[in-house]
């Protein structure tokens, strides 16, 4: 690594690349307010010295949405809502008015949509894939580049007995093949139940995947599962004008705070085909003992195990209405500038032969995609350099990236060219229950079996970039 710049030095050229930066996206200045609120709300960043680029790994929250919601625990006394005594149902009232206020902020039709309660996105994937009435001859369609939390549901459709596929994505650029897809989109004409889910924005890649798939896979047949816990942050989801028939997400990931609370939020329709799996307290109207009978609770009801985190969700609240004045199309400005600017200074970083430093997994420009960026740095011999000792080096600094294979493994395996031969004789090899990631890489060996992710933000800035450019520029070999 390159010494540090001295600071004056560095400040000036923060400065100039900083003018630089402006001339060649404009539409940044339409976004200085998120500076100044930066100041105001997230002020623990600068002053704690952290540069913090993991928003896809979980959003940050502004102080006042800490506040508003302390402030509203200290002068609330709140029941359990599975009652109907006062101080449950101010819990009731506080609940509904969140999940009113959900369905407004993904302009969602109430008598079309429910908002389900649920810990976070895996979860609320989970309520999907344990209910989904799979058999024998239907289908689970998955993208590669899905998240663990949604390969996951391939356990459920198989131990039914149906089959699942998967559709590639194709390196560089991470993006899907049109022509495999519609060959499985056809498919699913044949079943007697067919679901097909994908990220609206990859975890590993950035990727945005077209949200014109969730129509013409419905008109084929399928159900379509959506998972936009990596999209909603920095993106409008407007379900008047999309219609999946389910969307999962984390609240933590677009306004930091609460952690443990997400939804599934679902077509009144599609929830109607789901046969949950058992009951709980709070999910059914009637249920006998000796009788050994039960009837699921009307609509969301019946998916909300147990008491829901009642005295967390006022403050998803307060998250959304936080979102709403800073404008989520403000925010997306924001990150696509910087995502541009951070993805062109690394693609034209190049060691003294001449050889890149960096190689990108996803598109290379700011065309439908998201604000990760996932790369391996590469000395000037072509021999990658661990992501391990990025991370550590970064760490060092301050600076929270993200390494590995972000629960992404069929998006790594693609960008890394690990291939399925590779991975079965790897897996043969051990018959045990358990393998950890150690065991795993050793067993790839000579391969990176993971990259380093750079994701911007909400309240990213230009001199959070800035520094993990001039971190990068550290590793060129002259
Ligand atoms: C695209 C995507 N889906 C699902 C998840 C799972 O979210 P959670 O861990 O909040 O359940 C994540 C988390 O990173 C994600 O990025």
């Amino acid at each position: 690594m390159t010494p540090s710049l001295a600071s004056t030095q560095r400040d000036e050229r923060l400065q100039a690349d900083y003018e630089a930066f402006l001339s060649a996206h404009p539409g940044f200045e339409s976004t200085a307010e998120i500076d100044q609120l930066r100041a105001k709300e997230f002020s623990r960043l600068d002053r704690l010295g952290h540069v913090y680029l993991d928003y896809t790994g979980g959003g940050l929250y502004g102080e006042c949405q800490v506040r508003s919601h302390s402030d509203f625990l200290l002068d609330s006394v709140l029941g359990n809502p599975h009652s109907k005594n006062p101080t449950s149902r101010e819990t009731t009232d506080r609940c509904e008015e969140c999940r009113r206020h959900i369905l407004r902020f993904f302009n969602a039709a109430p008598d079309e949509y429910a908002v389900i309660f649920t810990g976070n996105a895996s979860q609320a994937l989970k309520l999907v894939g344990e209910s989904y009435p799979f058999e024998r001859g239907d289908r689970l369609l998955l993208t590669f580049d899905n998240h663990n939390s949604v390969n996951g549901i391939r356990e459920f459709d198989r131990a039914h007995g149906a089959e699942t596929a998967y559709i590639p994505v194709v390196p560089p650029s991470m993006r899907v093949d049109e022509e495999a897809l519609e060959r499985q989109l056809e498919l699913g004409a044949n079943c007697k139940h067919a679901l097909f889910a994908y990220p609206a924005q990859s975890n590993f890649s950035g990727v945005q995947h077209p949200l014109e798939w969730i129509e013409r896979a419905q008109a084929k047949g399928w159900d379509v599962l959506l998972d936009a816990a990596a999209f909603v942050p920095t993106n409008r989801l407007d379900l008047s004008r999309w219609k999946p028939d389910f969307v999962a997400l984390s609240f933590y990931k677009m306004f930091g705070y609460p952690t443990g609370v997400g939804a599934l939020i679902a077509r009144r329709s599609a929830l109607e085909k789901l046969h949950r799996p058992w009951f709980a307290g709070g999910t059914i109207s009637v249920a006998s003992v000796q009788a050994d009978t039960h009837y699921l609770a009307a609509g969301e009801a019946a998916f909300e195990d147990g008491t829901l985190d009642y005295s967390n969700i006022p403050a998803v609240d307060v998250g959304l209405t936080f979102v709403e004045k800073i404008g989520l199309d403000r925010i997306h400005e924001r990150v696509r500038t910087l995502t541009d600017w951070l993805i062109t200074r690394l693609m034209e970083m190049r060691h003294g032969n001449g050889e890149p430093l960096i190689r990108l997994y996803g598109p290379n420009s700011c065309e439908s995609r998201g604000g990760a960026v996932t790369i391996n740095f590469f000395r000037a011999s072509g021999e990658v350099i661990d992501h391990d000792l990025i991370e550590q080096e970064a760490t060092a600094r301050r600076i929270s990236l993200r390494t590995g294979c972000f629960c992404n493994p069929g998006a790594g395996e693609m960008a890394l060219g690990i291939s399925r031969s590779e991975l079965v004789t790897c897996f043969s090899r051990t018959s045990a229950d358990r393998m950890t990631y150690d065991a795993f890489r050793r067993c790839i060996d000579g391969k990176s079996t993971g990259a380093v992710r750079v994701s911007i933000g909400m309240v990213s800035n230009f001199a959070d970039v800035h520094t993990f450019i001039h971190f990068a520029r550290g590793f060129l070999e002259p």
